[in-house]
């Protein structure tokens, strides 16, 4: 049986209360924390650091699952494992050798995953799978929260189930925007098991009628 993880994305949280926003939204049953890092290079948005991460850990006993939107990624890395980061993903286009930044992760005690855009091929996986703990596919392009599903992502989620299963190993498959509760059970049907949701989440008043709601449909 498939274990599924949600995953809220603290990018639509209220920042002004964010440890009582971790607090409240794993005590409604989030999986993990999704902490989205920009740049305003590799992409046009500015959002926290390691800092930040730092100042939220003694507020949730879940994983912090670290998005790195950064490009050179390699020297913030060890940053956020000191921080306390437990999974840490980024994009191909920000590493100079992907191999090297995934083992870099792994050196610092932190489980490691590549991202995905939307018309990022799929080879680029082929020759990392064992350095891999998660893969992240991005449904909308990366920058910015409450954008909708690219719908022809789900074909792609469906390869890389395929990629994961002949492959043996065991890897997360992630997807990130536009995840809502009227389609993560057809997400979950092309073959996700780790659910990103922000807006989804945030911004409603009660995150449990949610997370609960998400959950029905995963096991429908
Ligand atoms: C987008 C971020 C997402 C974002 C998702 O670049 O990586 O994690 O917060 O937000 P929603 O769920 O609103 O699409
Ligand atoms: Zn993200």
């Amino acid at each position: 049986m498939t274990t599924y993880r949600i995953a809220p994305s603290i990018l639509s949280a209220d920042f002004s209360r964010l440890g009582e926003e971790v607090r409240n939204v794993v005590a409604a049953g989030a999986d993990m924390i999704h902490f989205d890092v920009m740049d305003n290079h590799y992409v046009p948005n500015l959002t926290i650091g390691p800092l930040v991460c730092e100042a939220i850990r003694p507020h949730v006993q879940v994983p912090i699952d670290v998005h790195l939107m950064v490009k050179p990624v390699d020297r913030i890395i060890p940053d956020f494992a000191k921080a306390g980061a437990n999974i840490i993903s980024f994009h191909p286009e920000g590493s100079e050798h992907i191999d090297r930044s995934l083992q870099l992760i792994r050196d610092h005690g932190c489980l490691a995953g590549l991202v995905l855009n939307p018309a990022t091929p799929l080879q680029v996986l082929e020759h990392v799978m064992d350095k891999l703990d998660l893969i992240l596919l991005m449904s909308v392009n990366p920058g910015f929260g409450g954008q909708s599903f690219i719908p022809h992502t789900l074909k792609k989620i469906a390869a890389v189930r395929k990629m994961i299963d002949d492959s043996d190993r065991n890897i997360m498959l992630q997807v990130d925007g536009g995840v809502k509760v009227d389609n993560i059970a057809e997400i979950a049907a092309a073959g996700a098991d780790t659910f990103v949701a922000g807006s989804a989440i945030f911004g409603k008043p009660d995150y449990k009628a949610i997370i609960d709601s998400m959950r029905g449909e995963l096991m429908k």
